[in-house]
């Protein structure tokens, strides 16, 4: 169960994976995650959003960022791994109209798997993705209709992902907005759309640790005052949900 099939590296630091998991992959849904125990000395499980899922197989793709995600990127073909999920509140993927999905830096990953669940449904879908530079630009050509941004503008528009979104909000008539990145971004993204009067979901990115809603590091503070846990009740929020000041 969960045996790694496929390991990929897609740059100096970021690798994608694809295991055997019949289970994960009957119910799992756009933005939900697994919770990865990586073994060896690490005791907190690494949180990973779900990217794709074929079949009976499940994609998820990370980048190593501290001890537990470089164990996890040491994994191989074959290997198996002690996973529970699929966890969390994934994306509506069913509410109607014209998609903009908005991704920032490893953020893009789990709007894959949304935006195939859309364009299937025959929604038009638009993304706008954004990186730092071209060399951390990343599997945005399995995205349709794609505008990219970059920080020094080595690859597409330079600035931030929000400067050009107003126009396509505008000509692509778009409904809905689907967004996952740095808060920074996703704050940016939460005043376009209150701005612009549009329905938007935000998946948000926090430390974990047991990842089901019990031990409270990983909250954050709601619109009406109080706080909610990002593992149970997200990660994905509608962005009126969330205090973003
Ligand atoms: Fe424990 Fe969210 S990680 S409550």
């Amino acid at each position: 169960m969960n045996k790694i099939i496929e390991k990929q590296q897609l740059n100096e630091n970021t690798f994608s994976f694809w295991i055997n998991s019949p289970e994960i992959a009957k119910s799992a849904k756009p933005g939900q995650f697994l919770h990865i125990a990586v073994g060896g000395a690490q005791i907190l499980r690494c949180p990973i959003s779900i990217c794709d899922l074929l079949g009976e197989n499940v994609r998820f793709v990370m980048s190593v960022v501290g001890e537990s995600t470089k164990i996890l990127s040491e994994k191989r073909i074959g290997d198996e791994l002690d996973i529970l999920g699929p966890l969390g509140r994934g994306f509506d993927a069913e509410k109607e109209g014209n998609a903009l999905l908005i991704g920032g830096g490893i953020g893009i990953f789990p709007l894959l798997l949304l935006s195939k669940q859309l364009l299937k449904r025959g929604d038009y879908v638009q993304a706008i993705l954004g990186f730092r530079n071209k060399d951390l630009a990343l599997m945005y050509e399995q995205f349709p209709n794609v505008s990219l941004v970059t920080d020094d503008g080595s690859l597409g528009t330079k600035g931030l992902v929000t400067d050009i979104a107003s126009d396509i909000i505008r000509t692509q008539q778009i409904d809905k907005i689907y967004a996952c990145g740095p808060k920074p971004m996703l704050k940016a993204v939460s005043n376009l759309a209150d701005k612009e009067d549009i329905w938007c979901q935000v998946s948000m990115e926090e430390k974990m640790a047991c990842g089901i809603g019990i031990c409270r590091a990983c909250v954050c503070k709601t619109s009406a005052g109080s706080q909610t846990t990002i593992c149970k009740n997200g990660p994905v929020f509608n962005s009126k949900e969330l205090a973003w000041s």
